[in-house]
């Protein structure tokens, strides 16, 4: 660690944290606009594992990458904190799904729709998810076959149709027409691309009320809301026909739930919000994690072999059941290391909502954390060689066990991601698809694929691989 100047060191004997002036926040704050990574693993290697410094030269916030202070904020003290007024402007155009909600309103949903999640509906939503990654894959199949055995294939933009179909499948069952569901996908895309550009670059917000740009992003928000909504009103109303039995999906599980004080169903307003959040929350995370799996993979074709090793002993060429999965370990352990290098969910934040206190750290009301997740996955204390993949680490009996706080790709505590299971059993259950399926192959030539952390991180620009037909 670089030896920090006089004025920028915690005095001795306090529990100061280290400093990163407003001034040279500022300094850095377009550099950390343009690319976010580098600077903040540069001022955590410079300052240490928590540093405070200000966002874009102007918000005080506490970054940090220690596993213990983020398990303090997530689950040992999790009720004094809050999401911050960032996720909550969200809220502006994507509603109070649990995601953006808090408090006891949050507290009072999760309760509610959490059983929903449980292992046997994610069971019952598997056949659902190998049916549309086969339908996806099919046209892939039959352009590589005419084409003598390989094609090449955007992959960030295939991970999204991909993961889109599956959510969205998963929670309205309905078969969509293909132009409704691209209609979704492109809504909810544009909102959120809007957003984070007011987030980030906050000066531009007059220039974007004079443009009329937030009112054109409110109706946007308005038509998702009207096409989910019209998506409800026809299942209750099939519904209603006698003799009619509903489908075993997400938005039944909504319908299906009483509140435990009043005995009531879930108002048409909150069924919005819940579905709409499920659609945002639950496909680019997944999309993102199998883009940097497959670029991994196109990268490591041996780590691809021991999963294709591992398959044909396990199923002897039928396709996997929910039950196979847990004798399918590698794929698994591909997604989860994956996962290690490219979080989906990079940072997440939260705000304290009263003095606290963390190892004699002063922790004043109104602190606005940022818990840095790609920081910790990366942090060589907790990880060997943490710049290598190797799935190999997720293994049972691995040398180094994982430590279970310095792993956190659904986040922690009360708040873990609701989605877990099914995000894992999707991602499980298409990398076996497509390992069955090809070889995956780098195509050559490309420029190098940056990071680029929204959101989500996601890849800055899309790459391609080339997928060889197996034999
Ligand atoms: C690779 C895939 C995924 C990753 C990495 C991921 C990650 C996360 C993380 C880190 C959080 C916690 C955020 C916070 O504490 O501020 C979260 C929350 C959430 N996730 Fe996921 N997620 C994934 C997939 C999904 C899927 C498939 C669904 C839906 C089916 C989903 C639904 C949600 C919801 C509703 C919340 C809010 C939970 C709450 O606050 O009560 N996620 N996710």
């Amino acid at each position: 660690m670089i030896e920090l100047p006089a004025s920028e060191k915690a005095p001795a004997n306090t529990f100061r944290l280290p400093r990163l002036p407003r001034w040279r926040s500022l300094l850095r704050s377009f550099a950390l606009a343009k690319d976010p990574l580098p600077v903040l693993n540069d001022t955590l290697a410079r300052y240490g594992d928590t540093v405070e410094l200000f966002i874009g030269g102007v918000e005080k916030s506490i970054l940090t990458r220690d596993p213990g202070l983020i398990q303090h904020v997530l689950q040992k003290n999790n009720r004094n904190y809050a999401k911050s007024k960032f996720t909550q402007g969200f809220s502006r155009y994507i509603g109070h799904g649990l995601l953006t909600n808090d408090g006891p309103d949050w507290l009072r949903q999760r309760r509610l729709i959490q059983p929903g999640f449980h292992r046997q509906r994610v069971a019952g939503l598997t056949g659902l998810m190998q049916e549309i990654t086969a339908e996806t894959l099919a046209p892939l199949v039959a352009q590589a076959t005419s084409a003598g055995g390989a094609t090449t294939v955007a992959v960030h933009e295939l991970m999204t149709r991909l993961t889109f179909r599956i959510i969205a499948r998963s929670v309205f069952s309905t078969n969509f027409p293909e132009a409704e569901l691209d209609r979704l996908a492109g809504l909810i895309t544009e909102i959120q691309a809007f957003f984070v550009r007011s987030i980030r670059q906050p000066y531009l917000k007059p220039w974007f009320r004079l443009r009329g740009r937030f009112a054109y992003h409110d109706a946007l928000a308005a038509e998702l809301r009207t096409l989910l909504g019209g998506l409800i009103a026809q299942r209750q109303q099939a519904n209603a026909q006698p003799g009619s039995t509903p489908p075993d999906d997400l938005l039944q599980m909504l319908l299906d739930v009483r509140y435990e004080d009043n005995g009531e169903p879930m108002p048409t307003d909150r069924l919005i919000d819940e579905s709409l959040i499920l659609l945002v929350a639950g496909h680019e995370t997944s999309a993102n994690a199998l883009t940097w799996l497959t670029y991994l993979l196109a990268h490591h074709p041996a780590e691809a072999v021991v999963i294709q090793q591992e398959m044909a002993a396990v199923l002897a060429g039928r396709t996997p059941a929910f039950e196979d999965l847990p004798r399918l370990g590698t794929a698994l352990y591909a997604v989860q290391e994956a996962m290690r290098h490219y979080p989906p969910a990079w940072m997440v934040d939260r705000v304290a909502l009263a003095d606290d206190e963390y190892q004699g750290l002063r922790i004043p009301q109104g602190t606005l954390f940022s818990l840095y997740f790609h920081g910790l996955h990366h942090d060589p204390k907790y990880w060997a060689a943490p710049e290598e993949f190797r799935p190999s680490r997720f293994a049972p009996g691995a040398a180094r066990p994982v430590q279970a706080n310095a792993y956190v790709p659904f986040g922690g505590g009360p708040r873990l991601c609701i989605g877990m299971q099914f995000a894992l059993t999707e991602m499980q259950l298409v990398t076996l698809e497509l390992l069955r399926q090809f070889d995956i192959e780098w195509v050559a030539g490309q420029p190098p694929v940056a990071v680029q952390p929204l959101i989500t991180l996601r890849p800055k620009h899309d790459f391609q691989v080339r997928l060889r037909v197996r034999e």
